[in-house]
């Protein structure tokens, strides 16, 4: 698990970087930007060029990786693990973070994807096909725990230190608002349970649409409301405070609804995702944070010209650990050459809070 002593004595070991870089996160400090793992062909020749970047990543000053159980069908999980066994850094000084909701092939896709969840997950139990939308999302309690131990034995460790429930808003295409709520409070509750017995320090939410569409969108799901479910969950178990911490949504130049978007009802009235949630306490982390590659190619020249970095892929990501609220933008990589590009745009300061809100006039 990653500890306080750890992350800040890590901190030390890498002074290179600008003033804002390392963000307090828990009780400890992580690097505003992180490695993740979503794209790439399921082969061996892929995980081995992730090692190689993700390794590369924690020795040169990054200490926040992200991963989820089903990308590249296991093996994102298999190689983050293998990558923090085999890198020269303390694995307290790293904060690992996955995902569950999506049912995960094993390795590769099988030549009969239905026939294999039928097999593999309805017919032994651990979902009850009812709780599967679209034959391939699960968030029901008693699957979680299944995933989170299968996702604690990929990474090969002890405690994750944030796990999330995956794009829960996928729940919405086949269950009412309302049923989805009640499903994530129950599952919180087990991640309250499974936090108090060391197996996750925090949990969070990770979204696609869910958290920057309007109110009246189908996708949409209410932070506050989440929230309250989060603390209702805590309750139910006797935990003091909630251990739910953090949410991931995509942000970037191009999707910036998470700041510019007010979907989510504070007490003084509508606020952005990253507005509630920085009230909340709650640390947000970036998907998409280079827009899948297209902002490494081309940050549009307005933007740019407000940003530090010497390429178009430092200043997008520049861009996005600028956003008051966020603490982390995660950039995919599995290229060595790719990752010290992206670490050294922390070398840059950030824009501050005044400057960031000067690029939407
Ligand atoms: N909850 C969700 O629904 C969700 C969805 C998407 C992503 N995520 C998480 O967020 C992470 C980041 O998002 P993402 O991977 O989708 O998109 P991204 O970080 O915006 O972009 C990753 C892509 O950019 C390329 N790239 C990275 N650095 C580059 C550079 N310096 N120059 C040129 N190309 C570069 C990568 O290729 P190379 O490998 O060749 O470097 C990869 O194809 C994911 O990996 C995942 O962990 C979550």
């Amino acid at each position: 698990m990653a500890t306080r002593e750890a992350t800040w004595a890590y901190r030390d070991d890498h002074d290179e970087f600008a003033r804002t870089f390392y963000r307090r996160f828990g009780d400890g400090i992580v690097s505003s930007i992180g490695v993740g793992t979503y794209l790439g062909d399921p082969t061996d020749e892929r995980d081995d060029r992730y090692h190689d970047a993700i390794t590369t990543c924690l020795e040169s000053g990054v200490n926040v990786l992200d991963t989820a159980i089903n990308y590249r069908h296991q093996r994102s999980e298999r190689v983050v693990g293998r990558a923090v066994a085999d890198a020269d850094v303390d694995r307290e000084s790293v904060v690992v973070a996955t995902k569950g909701g999506f049912v995960p092939f094993d390795g590769e896709r099988p030549d009969d994807p239905g026939a294999f969840v039928r097999r593999e997950y309805v017919d032994t139990g651990i979902a009850d096909r009812d709780d599967l939308v679209g034959g391939q999302h699960c968030i029901a309690p008693d699957y979680i725990e299944e995933q989170l131990d299968r996702s604690l034995s990929n990474l090969g460790l002890d405690t994750i230190d944030l796990y999330y429930v995956h794009n829960p808003e996928t729940q919405l295409a086949e269950n009412d608002r309302g049923a989805v709520y009640d499903q994530l409070q129950a599952t919180f509750e087990r991640l309250e349970e499974r936090a108090a017995a060391g197996d996750v320090k925090h949990y969070g939410v990770a979204t696609w649409e869910g958290l920057r569409v309007p109110p009246d969108h189908e996708s949409h799901l209410s932070l506050p409301e989440i929230v309250e479910r989060a603390r209702a969950a805590a309750d139910a178990v006797g935990n003091t405070a909630t251990h739910f911490r953090a949410i991931q949504l995509p942000f970037n130049v191009h999707m910036a609804d998470a700041f510019t978007r007010a979907a989510h009802d504070g007490a003084e009235g509508p606020q952005s995702a990253l507005w509630f949630a920085h009230e909340a306490g709650l640390d947000v982390f970036t998907s998409a944070s280079i827009m899948q590659g297209r902002l490494a190619e081309e940050v549009p020249d307005a933007v740019a010209a407000k940003l530090d970095g010497e390429t178009s892929a430092q200043r997008a990501i520049n861009f996005a650990r600028s956003a008051p609220g966020v603490t982390c933008a995660l950039v995919g990589t599995g290229s060595v050459e790719h990752a010290r590009e992206n670490v050294a745009a922390g070398r840059y300061e950030p824009l501050g809070a005044d400057a960031f809100d000067a690029v939407f006039e």
